[in-house]
């Protein structure tokens, strides 16, 4: 059975171009980008070949990349920079929907001397943009913002919110890593310093990540070493995934239209028909403001992990809230701040789609998933104890 892939936010397919750009790379041309000799010289001209494929998908400079080893790793490195930068800054502004990267190095900060203010969200996930303007002040060393929710999809004002925190000559972070290749960025047009992406979410390979660091941003390596990024990130270059990453954006910039026409369409056609077939369904987050892929939607009264066991039976893969964050049965905490009702968020899954998937893949989904939940439901004691105060 071919497995209908539908957890694209987790992780994606390394797109076959990608692939075949990165393989001689292991084996034919492994020479060292740091190295006197031209064999090793090669590989520094395509890593820089890479560097700007990566800068014309964002509308950046070459030199304002980084490469690193994930998503992760840039939001560590510019949270991290943008503090030590400012030794006498002792605040930090996030919100409550980061991906763990942020939210979780942001609560050890708060145990080792900073203070953090954690923006709420209102039900459709939408960022309290007068909270966290309320918030700023001549202590705060940097305003880290996701540009859009791995979990619902939502994207938030980055370009309103840039410009006032710029107004006050603060830094300003976003963790981009689910909309960029998904949605236009150029950093032409916003006021971020720094921005945080990976090579997986963009149908480049694992393990490999850029931060984009505006000229003139005051700036500290999180990897002390070698010289390699212009000493701003230590360590031999990863080759092959720099390659992958740079052919990736290519890919990414070349599919964008596609994603919002084409993959928008696939994943209305989901909502639409799942919210008509599903009673006591809903979607989590802002539908007009979303990413083309996204959706998350919750099903009242059954259990998120069952419904993925048995759409994982028809070989669908999709997710019960962000991969990070499976593995506790705790609904997650983005549909905790967002207020979605304990009876949904027990039963939210999330289906982020991308340019591989097909109209029929979908419809399998729209046929499926119905019998799965009318299953489940009537197996729930909830559910019937729900049924008998409605009827
Ligand atoms: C919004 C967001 N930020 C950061 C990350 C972490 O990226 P990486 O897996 O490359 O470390 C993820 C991964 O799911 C994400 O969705």
């Amino acid at each position: 059975m071919k497995e209908i892939y539908v957890d694209n936010n987790a992780t994606t397919k390394v797109a076959p171009e990608v692939l075949e750009e990165m393989l001689p790379y292991f084996s034919d041309f492994y020479g060292n980008p740091s190295s006197m000799h031209s064999f090793g010289g090669e590989v520094g001209l395509k890593i820089k070949e890479a560097r700007e494929k990566v800068a014309v998908l964002l509308g950046a400079a070459p030199e304002e990349i980084i490469f690193n080893s994930c998503g992760t790793e840039s939001d560590s490195t510019a949270i991290r920079a943008a503090i030590a930068s400012n030794p006498d800054k002792k605040h930090i502004i996030t919100t409550r929907v980061e991906h763990p990267a942020v939210k979780n190095l942001c609560e050890h900060l708060s145990k080792n001397g900073y203070r953090v203010t954690f923006v709420p969200v209102d039900r459709k996930g939408r960022l309290d943009v007068d909270y966290l303007y309320e918030n700023l002040s001549d202590d705060t060393a940097i305003v880290s913002v996701m540009w859009a929710n791995n979990e619902s999809g939502v994207i938030y004002p980055i370009k309103e919110i840039s410009r006032i925190v710029k107004d006050r000559r603060i830094v300003f972070h976003t963790d981009a890593v689910q909309a960029v290749g998904k949605i236009p960025i150029n950093m032409g047009e916003v006021g971020v310093d720094m921005l945080s992406l990976s090579g997986h979410k963009l149908h480049g390979p694992k393990g490999i990540g850029a931060l984009y660091v505006r000229k003139g941003t005051k700036f500290s390596p999180f990897l002390i070493g070698g010289h390699q990024e212009r000493g701003r990130r230590g360590g031999t270059e990863n080759v092959p995934s720099i390659i992958g990453l740079g052919k990736a954006s290519e890919f990414s910039a070349n599919h964008l239209e596609e994603e919002n026409t084409r993959v928008k369409y696939l994943r209305d056609k989901l909502d639409n028909e799942l919210l008509y077939r599903i009673p006591n369904s809903a979607i989590n987050g802002d539908r007009e403001n979303r990413l083309p892929n996204t959706t998350s939607i919750g099903f009242e009264y059954v259990e998120g992990e069952s419904i993925l066991l048995l759409l994982n039976e028809f070989g669908i893969c999709a997710s019960s809230g962000s991969a990070c964050t499976s593995g506790s049965l705790e609904p997650s905490h983005v549909l905790r701040a967002m207020g979605v009702p304990f009876t949904s968020a027990h039963g939210s899954i999330r289906f982020s789609l991308s340019v591989f998937n097909t109209e029929k893949e979908i419809d399998f989904i729209i046929e499926k998933l119905p019998l799965i939940i009318e299953r489940l439901r009537d197996m729930s004691p909830f559910w019937k104890q729900s049924d008998s105060v409605l009827s």
